[in-house]
């Protein structure tokens, strides 16, 4: 992959999480604080690594993307909290995984690809107070 694919695929992906994990928040916010208060941690550490990606990638046209913010909610219903949340977890440690080949290139990518570490885990807390 191009560095300039990369940039701009990560950065579209980190955007899309911060509305994403919003909603989630959104949806517990009454019934389970605990967690809201987790994805509403979660969502402001990807508007940081959005903007992270978007001091080397120079490129300040990308806007958030409502897709998954609409659809995982939804999803969610239909398969169960605790199974979504294990998805989100496996797509966290994935994003782990896509930012390890980078880091040499791009240092400040570290601190980004620690947080991602950090999400899964935090995620896969989260099935536990479901
Ligand atoms: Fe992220
Ligand atoms: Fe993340």
């Amino acid at each position: 992959m191009t560095d300039e694919k990369f940039l701009k695929k990560s950065q579209q992906g980190e955007l899309d999480a911060v509305p994403m994990y919003n909603a989630l928040a959104k949806k517990f916010a009454d019934k389970n604080p605990e967690v809201a208060e987790i994805l509403k941690g979660m969502a402001a550490d990807e508007g940081r690594h959005a903007s992270v990606v978007k001091n080397i990638s120079g490129d300040s046209s990308l806007r958030p993307k409502m897709l998954k913010a609409k659809a995982v909610p939804v999803l969610m219903n239909c398969i169960g909290k605790r199974t979504m949340f294990k998805i989100i977890a496996g797509q966290e440690y994935k994003a782990y995984d896509t930012y390890a080949p980078w880091i040499d290139k791009f240092p400040e990518i570290a601190s980004v690809q620690a947080d991602e570490k950090r999400h899964g885990d935090l995620c896969m807390k989260i099935v536990t107070l479901l």
